[in-house]
């Protein structure tokens, strides 16, 4: 069974996907982070076509064993803590606008998923990657929590994530390939003044709901 979790940054996606795996016994897929890494390969060789490093690259997502974040190894190397750097975010962004990245990622992810049970998170999990998933969730929040979300996650000032925010979501929203939207049959859930456990716990329904018809 896969569960789709869709959304902009900071609307509480991985937390929620890393958690509801956890409860699940599901095996959680951040597919951001196969975006990040060809944006850290795009930002060491310049000069590359992004779509041939997202071809090449040996993507490892290794699920950590609590409901923490997993290990990403790119090439073999662990490159976790790299790829969340606010200079690779913005390198993920330029390249996931690219439509041969996204088909070389997006059949990375398919490969993924195609047998067990999976959390599958990212921007078009329900509309492209699953679009049979037994379950879409699309999470959003109002825009000042999410940047507020964010900045505490990254240690940085909330008004700079603020702004820069709005750049990605607008590119994310705005591309003409896989842009940023709910799936059909998707639930829309705001996350705004919620706790993780309460999405979790409405998501966890919702799954069994569906797992029973
Ligand atoms: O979720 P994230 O912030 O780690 O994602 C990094 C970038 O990759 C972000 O700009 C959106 C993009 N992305 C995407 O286009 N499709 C996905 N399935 C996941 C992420």
């Amino acid at each position: 069974m896969v569960i789709a979790i869709d959304g902009p940054a900071g609307a509480g996606k991985s937390t929620v996907a890393r958690a509801l795996a956890h409860e699940l016994g599901f095996t959680y897929l951040d597919s951001g982070a196969m975006y990040r890494c060809v944006g850290l390969l795009s930002l060491a060789a310049p000069a590359s076509e992004p779509a041939a490093l997202a071809r090449a690259a040996a993507i490892d997502l290794v699920p950590s064993q609590a409901d923490g974040p997993p290990r990403v190894l790119l090439d073999r190397h662990d490159l976790t803590e790299q790829i969340r750097a606010p200079e690779v975010s913005e390198a993920a962004s330029l390249v996931a606008a690219d439509p041969g990245v996204r088909e070389a990622l997006v059949a990375k992810q398919r490969e993924l998923i195609a047998s067990g049970d999976w959390v599958a998170e990212g921007r078009d999990v329900g509309t492209v990657v699953a679009p049979d998933a037994a379950l879409k969730m699309f999470l959003t929040a109002d825009p000042h929590e999410r940047a507020r979300r964010r900045a505490a996650e990254l240690g940085a000032d909330a008004d700079t994530v603020f702004v820069e925010q709005g750049l990605r979501d607008e590119r994310d929203r705005t591309r003409a390939h896989s842009p940023l939207r709910p799936a059909p049959g998707a639930v829309e859930l705001d996350t705004t003044g919620l706790e993780v456990a309460e999405v979790v716990a409405r998501i966890v329904a919702l799954a069994r709901a569906a797992a029973s018809t």
